[in-house]
This record gives structure tokens, sequence and C-alpha cells, in this order.
């Protein structure tokens, strides 16, 4: 849960580097500080806690679409990551040896659902959406959503990149992680 009492947010600000700090206080909203404040700092001290080193000793690298993962000089390199942040919730996915993505969605009607379905779904996904009743679309429109997205966060894609078709055989979890919420995790087979 991401909107925290403040000492809290101050505690997990203390771990946060330089750039991370930058980054935060770059947001235009306080609410967005905070919560992006709180997923950084949660994510160090779960990999510190992994690593057995104090949180703000994690160093993380970035791949060319900005996925973050344990810098090279980190020790146990099998270790894998995966963040994902909706509303004032968040999902931190850890996996030993093998790639994860996560995303999880705020289940709302997005007005421009069936475009994006369009764009970007598999035509067996396409299919699937549009025989749902009106009434279970939001929820249709975001599990495969989050699926998408899971996927293309393990592999560390750029917006719009096609996903290659081999990985469709990753596994695939896709859960409730609060009232209101869906979100998926892959982790590759
Ligand atoms: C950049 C992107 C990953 C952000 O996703 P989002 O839903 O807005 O945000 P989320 O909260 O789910 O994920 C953000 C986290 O993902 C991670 N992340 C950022 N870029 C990433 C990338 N290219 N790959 C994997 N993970 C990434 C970071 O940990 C980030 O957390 P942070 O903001 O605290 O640093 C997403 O917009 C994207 O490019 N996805 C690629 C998939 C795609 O193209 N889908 C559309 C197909 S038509």
């Amino acid at each position: 849960m991401l909107d925290e009492r403040p000492e809290f947010v101050r505690e997990m600000g203390t771990c946060l580097t330089e750039d991370e700090r930058r980054r935060a206080n770059n947001l235009t909203w306080e609410r967005d500080r905070r919560r992006f404040v709180v997923t950084r700092g949660r994510l160090r001290h779960f990999l510190g806690s992994r690593l057995g080193i104090p949180p703000s000793d994690i160093e993380l690298e970035y791949g060319p679409h900005g996925k973050p993962r344990l810098s090279r000089r980190m020790p146990a390199q099998g270790l894998h990551f995966g963040v994902s942040r909706s509303g004032d919730l968040a999902v931190i996915a850890l996996s030993d040896a093998r790639e994860v993505g996560v995303d999880i969605e705020e289940v709302r009607p997005v007005a421009e659902a069936d475009d994006i379905a369009a764009l970007c779904f598999s035509v067996a996904e396409q299919e699937s959406y549009h025989t749902l009743p009106p009434g279970e679309r939001p929820d249709g429109f975001m599990r495969r959503w989050t699926r998408l997205e899971a996927i293309s966060k393990a592999l560390g894609c750029g917006l719009g990149d096609p996903i290659p078709p081999g990985v469709r055989d990753w596994s695939l979890h896709t859960f409730i992680p609060k009232v209101g919420y869906i979100g998926t995790v892959v982790v590759q087979s």
C-alpha cells in the first residue's frame, strides 16, 4: 500500500540514491512523489534483505527502454524483479533464477479500450474480448492488458514493440492484489 504515513515515507526516502530523489522531486504531485518513494524504498529493502546488504547499497542499472535490474556489480546476479504501480497500490515480484514481469491495473472503464484491443491484442484475445457482455468488458480488458504488459515488461520491451512469438509459453498467473484491481505476473518457463 503506497499511501503511507509521512514518517514511513521519509524512512523509505533515506535509502534512495541522488538520482532517485531527483526523479521523485521532478514529479509534479506530492501524491506521485510519495508513491514513487515508497515503491522504490520497498524494492531496495526487499533486494537488500535478499542480498544481505543495506538497502542504500543496492545498485541498479537500466535496459535500453528503462527496465531496471540489479547492477552487474551486485552479488546474486540470478535475482530478478519486476515492479508495477497503479493507484495506491504497488506490486514487487522477485524471482531467484528466471526473468519475471508484473503489471497491475485498477479495473475501470477505458474509453479507448476497443481501439487499444484492436491495436495490441492478439486475434484470439480480441475475439474472446468481444464476446464478453458489456458489464464484463472493463475486467476483461484489464486482464488481457496486464498479461500483455507483464510479458513486455519481463522482456524489457519499449511501448509498442512487438512481442517475439517464442515467449508466449511463459508461465502466467493472473491475480487480484486488492478488490477493484487486477494483475498478472509472468515468469520465464
Ligand atoms: C514503461 C512501462 C513499462 C511503464 O508501465 P506502466 O504501466 O506505466 O507503469 P508500471 O507501474 O506498471 O511499471 C513501472 C515500473 O516498471 C519498471 N519499468 C520501467 N520501464 C520498464 C521497461 N521498459 N520494461 C520493464 N519494466 C520497466 C520500473 O520498475 C517502473 O517502476 P518505477 O516507475 O518505480 O521505476 C510501459 O509503459 C511500457 O513501455 N511497456 C512496454 C509494453 C508495451 O509496449 N505495451 C503496449 C503494447 S501495445
